[in-house]
């Protein structure tokens, strides 16, 4: 009982409450916290303080950020997610805070995205500035060849690079990403690889415009640490595999290479395994052992997770394989 009533005693003020309700959207730092409260740094860090003492969110620190996110795990966590799902979006200061959490996410978005314009045809030599690609893409093709899925979904396509090298272990491919440039790279490349069932198309990776279970794998290869609710990716790719589905994480270990947040758009400075495992497990996954790629100065994690069968479609898996996704589904 008491650390409820510590959490309530701590949220029981409103720019507390007001700072839960926006990090229960997504992983925030302190500037930007600052910027849509209006306050001063040393206020909202004090309010921070006292919220992450009580449980109610989490605070991390990754080079010369700090970020707060919503504390899901904990014991009060239930409590948290009622407090905001009560305050709702109608109340005039939550209101024009989420509105000022829109503006952020979108000048953040726009950063992003006009580092991909710029860098789409060049962005085969910048991917491989990083590590050894060779074997990483050795790892994930000897994955797939175990897993032997029928459809896959590559988040994040880029130029298209995972799917010259996956597209031909499987029947479908379909990659998705935002930038309208980098498509028209991975385009020319995979006509180029004559990749016919490879295809790529326009979208968001935190809503997919795909049905529930509709694939057999999804690859999401250095995408992730672009992410603010990197939770948020994972449920969706969970969303459209279907059960028994693998899903293939590719991202860095936590580093220090801070000029890659300033020179390259990355928001998070790699993943700890332990985090990762959770929000698959969160989404309905279970997650496998991570594989370590050590490099020199970054090492590459591939984190595999497999989608659960729910009770009343394992006889079916273990029986037969699942539909495929029609060709139309996915142009
Ligand atoms: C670092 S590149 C990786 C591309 C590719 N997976 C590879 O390994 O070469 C990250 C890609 O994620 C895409 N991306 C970032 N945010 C996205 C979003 N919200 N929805 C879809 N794609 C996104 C970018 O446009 C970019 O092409």
């Amino acid at each position: 009982m008491e650390h409820l009533l510590a959490a309530l005693r701590a949220v029981a003020e409103p720019t507390r409450l007001r700072l839960v309700v926006l990090c229960a959207r997504g992983e925030l730092t302190v500037s930007e916290l600052t910027q849509i409260l209006g306050q001063s740094q040393p206020r909202v860090s004090r309010h921070l303080k006292l919220l992450c003492e009580a449980g109610l969110l989490d605070r991390f620190r990754e080079g010369s950020w700090v970020f707060y996110r919503f504390c899901q795990s904990s014991p009060v966590g239930a409590l948290a997610r009622l407090l905001v799902a009560a305050c709702g979006e109608a109340d005039p200061t939550i209101a024009l805070d989420l509105q000022r959490l829109g503006a952020i996410k979108r000048q953040r978005a726009d950063a992003a995205s006009a580092y991909f314009r710029e860098n789409a045809a060049q962005w085969h030599r910048i991917r491989s500035l990083y590590v050894d690609e060779g074997e990483v893409e050795a790892a994930l093709v000897d994955i797939i060849a175990a897993a032997d899925p029928r459809d896959l979904l590559d988040i994040g396509t880029g130029t298209g690079r995972m799917l010259e090298i996956l597209a031909p272990r499987v029947e479908h491919a379909l990659g998705i990403d935002q930038s309208r440039e980098m498509l028209a790279v991975a385009r020319v490349n995979l006509e180029r690889a004559g990749l016919e069932n490879g295809l790529v198309r326009l979208g968001d990776m935190y809503q997919l415009a795909l049905p529930d279970a509709s694939f057999d794998a999804v690859v999401v290869h250095q995408v992730l640490h672009y992410a603010d609710r990197p939770p948020a990716v994972i449920a969706e790719a969970a969303r459209v595999l279907r059960p028994g589905g693998i899903l293939m994480l590719v991202d860095f270990a936590p580093h220090a290479l801070e000029f890659l947040r300033d020179e390259h758009a990355h928001r998070r400075l790699g993943f700890a395994d332990g985090e990762v495992a959770e929000w698959c497990a969160a989404a309905g996954l279970d997650p496998a052992p991570p594989h370590h790629l050590a490099g020199d100065p970054l090492t590459v994690v591939i984190w595999t997770a497999q989608r659960r069968a729910a009770p009343r479609v394992a006889a079916e898996i273990a029986g037969k394989r699942p539909a495929a996704l029609v060709e139309g589904e996915v142009r």
